[in-house]
């Protein structure tokens, strides 16, 4: 199968395509294919069950392409369906297949940028109130606060193109306050939504001095790399040197149009059959 032995990346529309382009440039030999469940996005404000099925599909679709390692670039995924598969699917259907996410590998280092011992996260609604971050952290760092918000206008902009707009500052602004205000002594805030990088240029425009914005991506491919490191086993399986590809469960042609604004390459999708 001419997709085999491929990394597959897995988000519910375009922002896992922001933690992909690091990962490609940390990594770029194997083999990848990403997959945007565009036709269900956003999933943020979806309860758990729905979560979990979808991202479960879309896990299942990319182990049937012949992935055999697949990586949730999608933190609200990460938090609602990543436990669930890696417990109750993988020993039972899948003993050879691995699925990771974005949260510990963020929770493994964020305490590192603190100097105030205090983070803010901001999140979707299903990242913010499963509580995974500070959980999390906690288990990394003990000495530190996080406090967290979240933004559910925030992924809905940016997925309709209106993230650079007036609209967008005042969300931007207010989440960024709402923040802020639980905790002023905060020197660090991460992006926890593989779609905010795009809002990078926003939040720099509205944050207080002495404050860092973190965004995901290269923590996460840096991780990937260790892991990949540590499980030859795993590594070994792994195809290289052919061309990365893109799947969409909505319309190719307007995913292409979108997907180079957070992947920052032409990207020529293929649509996949309805997932549900
Ligand atoms: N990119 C996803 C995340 O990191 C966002 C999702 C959504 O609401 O679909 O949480």
């Amino acid at each position: 199968m001419e997709n085999s032995k491929s990394i597959g990346v897995f988000d519910s529309g375009y922002g896992g395509l922001t933690v992909f382009k690091s990962i490609i440039k940390e990594l770029p030999d194997y083999n990848y294919i990403y997959l945007g469940d565009n036709a269900r996005a956003p999933y943020g404000d979806h309860p758990f069950e729905i979560v979990y099925q979808y991202t479960l599909e879309c896990v299942e679709w990319l182990f049937a392409q012949g992935c055999s390692l697949v990586i949730l670039a999608c933190n609200t995924a990460s938090a609602k369906a990543l436990r669930s598969i890696q417990q109750k699917v993988l020993p039972v259907k899948y003993p050879n297949h691995r699925v990771l996410g974005v949260i510990r590998p963020t929770a493994e280092v964020i305490g590192n940028y603190t100097t105030s011992q205090t983070i803010g996260v901001l999140g979707t609604r299903g990242t913010v109130n499963s509580q995974s971050y500070p959980i999390e952290i906690a288990k990394f760092f003990p000495g530190v606060k996080v406090v967290q918000q979240s933004c559910p206008m925030l992924v809905p902009l940016i997925e309709n193109n209106e993230h650079l707009t007036l609209g967008a500052d005042h969300f931007v602004k207010k989440y960024l306050n709402e923040l802020i205000t639980q905790a002023p002594e905060l020197d660090c805030i991460l992006l926890a939504c593989t779609h905010y990088p795009l809002l990078i240029p926003k939040f720099l425009a509205f944050l207080p001095d002495g404050i860092q914005l973190i965004a995901q991506g290269e923590i996460v491919a840096s991780s990937l790399h260790k892991y990949l490191l540590n499980h030859p086993e795993i590594e070994g399986k792994l195809g290289r040197n052919v061309a990365p590809k893109f799947y969409t469960s909505g319309d190719a042609t307007v995913f292409n149009s979108r997907a180079s604004l957070f992947f920052e390459e032409d990207v020529a999708s293929v649509q996949i059959k309805a997932l549900d």
